[in-house]
């Protein structure tokens, strides 16, 4: 047997194409190693987004150049492989800044890994293959029959049109896609035979999903959420990321009348000010998201709401931060993530003048995360005492515990008695610690 070792930056999706590469690699003889010290193939599935994320790989690249160093001198240098938004972004670059990397490929072309490695034997020279190519990339994974936990990613949207100003997304994933629904169906069906009981779709902007459905009409996310919902075994639905301008009537209604649909909803604004939103390319004013956020609760009244912002976007005033500080309050997230504005190369708001000193960018974050920090609190307080169900998911750190899932995503440690992963069982919340609650399961 071989081993490989994929270690994923960045978002959800990363996560999922990295079980796709692993599971692609199954046929080849390949098995997961314990880490890169034992592993014959390294993967690194990068991301772009923010410039903390790419130093990142470089960093772990000359660790690992290192590590290939010395195993070459025993005689079994790793091949090292960079996949993902940094391969695609940076491309041939990466093999000359980082020496001893192998293969460079990017989200769009993973499905030709094996060809790829077969390239690199055969030449012995590094391969760099970063186009968008015309077929299906998921025509050509492998379907999963790799045990997995009991919830897992899938992806059905990727790619985005929007063009915020700020993202790279649109260069590094590519331009929207959906897949179609019979596809999708059959991949869900597959997690479930392998012991998934939450699936979680994915998408960069995943409430655009207008995928060919089993009719010959295109279906919206809604469509498709409904008829997954009916797949026995499949326990708990849920989405991400969405986009405000995409929040049609359907899905909205979906999380009142589907009770598969978990009521959490990641609902990104990224700022609070109008003039900020526009110089974004945001396609929204602050006052059409609480519109959206008010028809959301009417229909699921105890929905977990969370968020993504960027704080000292260029030309971000002081008044403007204000206007997003005053959102959040407005809002009340049970948990949102906020970061420091990254000026992405090719992106416009990266020439923008107006550009945003560190230091007032870090005293913002500060500001923003401490706000954040004080609402995820009060969300969790308020659960103390509640009854729901939790799908019991991992091991916990002492014996006999399991920590499980609420409905709204939050981490919960319970003694779990005879029950086991996969279950789902009804609790009482008794404690709630700053990013996990525990609970006891009624008799
Ligand atoms: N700088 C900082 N944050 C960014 N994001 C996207 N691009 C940038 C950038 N250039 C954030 C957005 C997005 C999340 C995934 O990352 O908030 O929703
Ligand atoms: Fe990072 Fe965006 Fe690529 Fe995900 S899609 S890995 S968040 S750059």
């Amino acid at each position: 047997m071989k081993k490989v070792h994929i270690k994923s930056y960045g978002c959800q999706m990363n996560v999922y194409d990295s079980q796709r590469m692993g599971d692609l690699l199954v046929p080849l003889g390949y098995e997961a190693a314990s880490g890169p010290e034992d592993a014959d193939l390294i993967i690194l599935n990068t991301c772009h987004i923010r410039e903390k994320a790419a130093e990142k790989v470089y960093s772990e690249l000359g660790k690992l150049r290192h590590l290939k160093e010395s195993r070459s001198r025993a005689g079994e240098a790793p091949v090292i492989a960079v996949a993902g938004c940094v391969a695609q972004a940076e491309g041939e670059e990466i093999v000359r800044r980082a020496k001893g990397v192998d293969l460079v490929f990017g989200p769009q072309t993973y499905h030709r890994l094996p060809e790829l490695l077969k390239s690199r034997a055969e030449t012995g020279r590094p391969v760099i293959e970063t186009e968008f190519p015309a077929e299906d990339k998921f025509d050509h994974l492998a379907r999963t029959k790799v045990k997995r936990g009991v919830t897992a990613f899938l992806t059905v949207q990727e790619g985005c049109d929007k063009f915020c100003t700020f993202c790279v997304v649109p260069y590094t994933r590519g331009s929207e896609f959906s897949r179609p629904v019979a596809q999708i169906e059959a991949e869900a069906r597959a997690l479930v035979e392998a012991g998934v009981r939450e699936i979680t779709l994915l998408g960069q902007n995943v409430n655009a999903y207008h995928g060919a459905g089993l009719d010959g009409e295109t279906w919206s996310l809604a469509r498709l959420i409904t008829h997954l919902s009916r797949i026995d075994g499949i326990e708990r639905l849920r989405f991400t990321t969405s986009h405000p301008r995409d929040m049609s009537d359907d899905l909205i209604a979906a999380h009142a009348e589907n009770p598969k649909l978990m009521p959490y909803l990641h609902l990104p604004i990224q700022a609070g000010s109008d003039r900020i939103l526009k110089e974004m390319n945001r396609g929204h004013r602050s006052e059409d998201y609480l519109k959206l956020i008010a028809r959301i609760r009417q229909a699921r009244p105890d929905i977990a709401l969370s968020g993504d912002f960027i704080v000292g976007f260029p030309g971000e005033t002081e008044a403007d931060f204000a206007a997003t500080l005053a959102i959040v309050r407005e809002v009340f997230y049970a948990g949102a993530f906020s970061f420091k504005y990254s000026p992405r190369p090719g992106t416009p708001a990266a020439a923008m003048a107006g550009q945003v000193p560190e230091e007032v960018k870090s005293d913002r974050l500060a500001r923003l995360q401490h706000l954040l920090g004080t609402q995820q609190k009060a969300f969790n307080e308020a659960c103390k005492g509640r009854n729901m169900p939790i799908l019991l998911e991992k091991p916990g750190r002492h014996d006999g515990q399991l920590i499980g899932r609420s409905p709204y995503l939050q981490s919960v440690y319970i003694d779990a008695g005879t029950h086991a992963i996969g279950d789902m069982v009804n609790v009482t919340i008794d404690a709630v610690g700053s990013n996990s609650l525990s609970a006891h399961i009624h008799p």
